[in-house]
């Protein structure tokens, strides 16, 4: 190796770092995730500064081509722990990646650092010349956003699978239906695919916050400096260019130390997080035998070991686990960022590992998610039998009352007399004759005709509610029909790029 000291920074120190202290601050246990990002933003900015003439064209080529050497470090690594793998199909995981890594470059103080010293073996002195005219505080700024926004198309990619599962559920539940439950009670009946059209139209706005968020963080720090800007005059355009970014930031004291879009990014995964929990909660509850409404896919099930009858939802526990972690990792950076003053400070280094642990943790439920979605067995039989017991066509009864001329709320009563009627009876209250139901109007006049059984079937107590967004047959197919054209339409959208173009 040259003689290039072994810090960054050696220069004004006269006494050597505490060891510990020295070990505890490193953030290279853990930014070592960023190596593909800062390749990446070192190969724009080497361009950058070429372009500024600090590099000529020959010294560019080979800082290029070093930095590809050790872009596919990583590679190597990973391709060193799967080949000493007793198991053929085995891959490395990330840990055991990172874990390898970090152990050959204990000097590597972060991500920065350890390219540094790399590309410096790869391409020898000419290596100290990339850190000319930038930061690491606009490294890591851009090295972030990078990984969040590769995270968030990821993201996009899973969620797209798991909509589909969604769709294609619903699309095979056809005309089925359940009861739907409002106090956790059975309230009304509505079709199995406009419930799962529920979380279909949450997922559509999980989407769109995170379309949302890619846009306005798509903006490169490269340039920024320390925090006044660079000291050369550069071309931020050339970096922002490379990197795929719409343009280069406006403000640099801004660019080093916003953390914006890693919030924006953790908050979006955290709501998302709610609704997965909520599907996976439901789910959980439907499998129980006291509803009977499911069978859970026994490939993602697990048994017992004390109790041999068991099968048990550890899939959607497990997620309804996982999404906690999604909310503590925006706790985290928000926390974090409150009260900070401008610009880079140290503190912000805790803001990566919340941001991997959210992607990670999301990427890991997206595995599973839409093939487990689609493996589910509903008990259509069951769910619609529950469906009509319990008095779900009251509000259908007491809608019958008010084309009869009779004001809601005494229509509300009336119902409500009959429904106490035939629970003393045990019965429903299609199985009350018109003479008992005459009992309950009023003493004027007669309200029920003989054109009652039918306006409290099962299929008009679906079909009243004939309104946009309502569960009435033909609204839910034309529903499921536009959520379907919207999903396959989606590809269309500007904002997520060929993934493969991601790194320029
Ligand atoms: N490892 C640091 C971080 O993640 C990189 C930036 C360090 N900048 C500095 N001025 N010490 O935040």
């Amino acid at each position: 190796m040259s003689n290039q000291p072994a810090k960054m920074w050696s220069g004004r120190f006269r006494e050597p770092l505490d060891r510990t202290f020295e070990q505890w601050q490193r953030s290279f246990p853990f930014d070592w995730r960023l190596l593909p990002q800062e390749i990446a933003a070192s190969a724009a900015h080497a361009r950058m500064i070429a372009a500024a003439g600090v590099l000529t064209a020959g010294e560019l080529e080979t800082m290029l081509h070093g930095l590809s050497i050790v872009g596919s470090q990583a590679e190597a690594w990973s391709h060193r722990i799967s080949v000493s793998s007793p198991e053929p199909e085995y891959s490395a995981s990330t840990a055991q990646i990172g874990a390898a890594l970090v152990a050959s470059s204990p000097q590597a103080e972060d991500i920065h650092h350890f390219v540094e010293l790399q590309l410096l073996q790869q391409i020898g002195p000419l290596a100290l010349k990339l850190h000319t005219g930038r930061s690491r505080n606009e490294q890591i700024a851009t090295d972030l956003r990078l990984f969040v926004r590769e995270s968030i198309d990821a993201t996009l990619r899973g969620l797209d699978q798991w909509m589909d599962a969604l769709l294609s559920v619903a699309e095979s539940a056809g005309e089925a239906v359940m009861p739907s439950y409002t106090h956790l009670q059975r309230a009304e009946p509505v079709l199995v695919a406009h419930w799962l059209l529920a979380y279909v139209s949450m997922v559509e706005r999980d989407r769109s916050r995170l379309v949302d968020a890619r846009r306005r963080m798509n903006l490169c720090p490269l340039g920024s400096g320390a925090v006044a800007g660079a000291t050369l005059a550069l071309d931020r355009s050339i970096a922002a260019a490379a990197l795929g970014f719409d343009a280069p930031t406006p403000n640099s004291m801004d660019a080093t130390s916003d953390r914006d879009f890693a919030i924006e990014f953790t908050q979006a995964l955290s709501i998302l997080g709610l609704h997965i929990s909520r599907f996976a909660e439901e789910l959980t509850l439907y499998s129980s035998t006291e509803f009977g409404f499911l069978d859970l896919p026994e490939r993602f099930s697990t048994g017992s070991s004390a109790m041999p009858q068991k099968k048990n939802p550890d899939l959607t526990e497990l997620i309804r686990g996982k999404c906690a972690r999604l909310a503590g990792a925006v706790t985290t950076l928000t926390t974090l960022v409150k009260g900070l003053p401008l610009a880079y400070n140290k503190d912000l280094q805790e803001g990566q590992e919340p941001v991997f642990d959210a992607a990670d943790t999301i990427s890991g439920i997206l595995s599973v998610l839409p093939a487990f979605t689609s493996g589910l067995r509903f008990r259509l039989e069951k769910m619609s039998l529950a469906a009509q017991s319990g008095y779900l066509n009251a509000m259908a009864a007491a809608t019958y009352l008010t084309y009869k001329g009779v004001p809601f709320r005494k229509a509300h009563e009336i119902i409500g007399n009959a429904v106490r009627f035939a629970l003393d009876c045990g019965v429903e209250l299609n199985a009350l004759s018109l003479q008992q139901l005459q009992q309950f109007s009023p003493a004027s006049e007669p309200v029920f005709g003989p054109d009652f059984a039918d306006a409290i079937s099962l299929q008009a107590t679906i079909d009243c509610h004939n309104v946009l967004g309502g569960t009435a047959t033909h609204r839910v197919r034309q529903a499921l029909a536009a959520a379907r054209l919207r999903w396959a339409e989606r590809a269309r959208e500007p904002h997520i790029p060929d993934p493969e173009a991601a790194h320029g």
